[in-house]
């Protein structure tokens, strides 16, 4: 049992400390915007964010958190997250929508910490979150069109 700030709230979960903060997020929570893609760390499904820096969250234990706050898709907010979605929608990038939770917080990470990425920037930060349909070209131009709008003419 232990208590977490998630999303601006405290929230008290009854976890062991060796139960991942994914399994606490979608399970005790019923937070199921953070997917469940390998459960090992090679698919980047469960980003989130920790403190402001994406991190996954089936690789993230109960003993890991020591008051961090904690964002999930669901309270991904701001000036970058609301460019970023403006774009997902305008250059169409979802398909299946398994992977762009994930996507979207890791590029939401990227943007706060360097405003104007290159195309290496993005592959770096975003490379290991799997998309099997394949929307990585639509992914990078949206975060570059999100980077464009938040820069000031
Ligand atoms: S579910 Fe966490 S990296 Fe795949
Ligand atoms: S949109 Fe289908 S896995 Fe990425």
């Amino acid at each position: 049992m232990g208590s977490l700030n998630i999303n601006g709230r405290a929230v008290t979960v009854q976890a062991e400390p060796d139960m991942p903060l994914l399994w606490v997020l979608r399970c005790e929570l019923g937070m199921t915007g953070t997917k469940f893609g390998c459960g090992v760390g090679i698919c980047g499904a469960c980003t989130v964010h920790l403190d402001g820096d994406a991190s996954l969250a089936c690789k993230t234990l109960m003993s890991d958190l020591h008051g961090q706050k904690i964002t999930t898709i669901e309270g991904l907010q701001g000036a970058e997250a609301q460019a970023l979605k403006a774009a997902w929608l305008d250059l169409d990038v979802v398909q299946c929508g398994y992977c762009q939770s994930a996507q979207l917080m890791a590029a939401c990470a990227l943007l706060r910490h360097k405003p104007a990425p290159t195309d290496a920037d993005i592959d770096a930060a975003l490379s290991h979150i799997v998309c099997r349909c394949g929307t990585y070209p639509r992914v990078r131009a949206a975060i570059h069109q999100a980077a464009a709008k938040r820069r000031p003419v």
